[in-house]
């Protein structure tokens, strides 16, 4: 058989399991096409208000992007895929798998019958996937984003939407790391909404039991946080009073904090180093420690036209500070990137600092050091407050 013939083979057989209900799930692997950090593609039916639908969940190395798609445009995002983008594919159905696997223009489809498989249901499959689909929950209740009937109100939409935005990125950075259960520590946790979110999703959801501990200096929010966990049967989650600087971090695989005010921000990364987690994930605050410097300090001349400009000013401190801290933490063997996590309509303080502990340092470390010396120079600062926490 001459070997376009191999994918128009899998694709005939994806369309008849789609349309007879039989698909259970059809996986493209071995990405070698050009958008950075794609790995694979997972496609599902699922049934929507008009009709159905094929669903593609895009997995990249730290979120999951749905895309549903009409029949004939799904066929052809496969084809081309299949041909050019992907050297392998699993389709699974209720009566048999196929594997296909491509090796330049070489391509082989080997075809095993299995026995007594259901398709999942495609209702609502695509929410299913998502913590918050039910939402007739006693945290969301205690957290004023569910009222008592346990419906979303209206007014707490966009919040909701947000805590699924978070779990969407963080469920893939801790499914990621290799402890069976991973210990997970929210530093200024605030009222916990990602603590609760994520632990339901890991738990109930995900099949991925975590244990999460959030740490948080107003007692009247840990004793709230804690009530309501233990309400929800959230066994393996609970509220620690006290400071980030206090709290004793050993053990944990990853240290998290979203807006956690000022340099508290780096006391948890701190921490995080400190322990060796696996995964250091911040949203950073205000950056005030910086910017103080930067209004104290001597600038490089040629800044001053933009440093003067208060706003500006205000958005330079923001990300020198930011850049000092990926900087250190690749110092300290991790690999860092810092992406948009929520849209700026939500909170201008929307930078997601992720920071993977390869134990590398990718580049030379005197090389590393004489950059953040540069960045220092240029703006006028004496120390970042987390250099100070590192002994550097
Ligand atoms: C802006 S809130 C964010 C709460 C939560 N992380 C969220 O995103 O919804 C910051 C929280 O961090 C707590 N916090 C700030 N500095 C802290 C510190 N050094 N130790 C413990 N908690 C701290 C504050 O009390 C506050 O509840």
């Amino acid at each position: 058989m001459s070997t376009p013939d191999r994918i128009e083979e899998l694709l005939s057989a994806t369309k008849s399991a789609f349309m007879s209900g039989a698909l259970v799930r059809l996986k493209l692997g071995g990405y070698h096409g050009s958008e950075p950090d794609l790995k694979s593609i997972e496609v599902k039916k699922i049934t929507v208000k008009d009709g159905d639908k094929f669903s593609f969940t895009y997995r990249y190395k730290t979120r999951d992007i749905i895309k549903n798609f009409i029949q004939p445009e799904a066929l052809a995002l496969l084809r081309s895929g299949l041909k050019d983008e992907f050297r392998s594919a699993q389709l699974a159905t209720t009566e048999f798998d196929m594997g296909f696997e491509r090796n330049g223009a070489k391509m082989r489809l080997k075809r095993t019958e299995v026995s007594g498989r259901e398709a999942p249901s495609t209702d609502h499959n695509r929410a299913k996937n998502r913590p918050l689909t039910v939402t007739d929950k006693p945290w969301l209740k205690a957290l004023g984003i569910a009222g008592k009937d346990g419906v979303v109100r209206n007014d707490a939409q966009d919040k909701f939407r947000q805590i699924n935005k978070m779990v969407e990125i963080f469920a893939p950075l801790i499914h990621a790391i290799k402890t069976e259960r991973p210990l997970i520590v929210d530093m200024g946790a605030g009222k916990g909404y990602l603590d609760f979110a994520l632990y339901d999703y890991l738990a109930n959801v995900a099949n991925r039991p975590a244990g999460i501990v959030g740490v948080e200096m107003r007692e009247q929010l840990v004793s709230d946080g804690n009530s309501t966990a233990q309400q929800s049967g959230f066994d393996g989650l609970s509220f620690q009073a006290g400071t980030i600087m206090d709290f004793d971090a050993s053990g944990a695989d990853a240290v998290i904090a979203l807006h956690a005010c000022d340099t508290a921000t780096d006391d948890a990364i701190f921490k995080g180093i400190n322990a060796g987690a696996a995964l250091i994930a911040v949203a950073p605050c205000c950056h005030k420690q910086i910017r103080r410097q930067m209004e104290a300090g001597q600038p490089d001349g040629r800044l001053e036209v933009m440093l003067r400009h208060g706003i500006f000013l205000e958005r330079q401190a923001e990300m020198v500070t930011d850049t000092l801290r990926a900087l250190l933490l690749e110092l300290n063997g991790y690999k860092t990137k810092v992406f948009e996590f929520v849209s700026d309509a939500h909170t201008p303080k929307n930078n997601l600092i992720v920071a993977e502990k390869d134990g590398r340092l990718g580049r030379d470390r005197d090389a590393v050091l004489k950059q953040i010396a540069e960045i220092k120079t240029m703006f006028g600062i004496e120390q970042h407050y987390l250099e100070g926490l590192l002994g550097l």
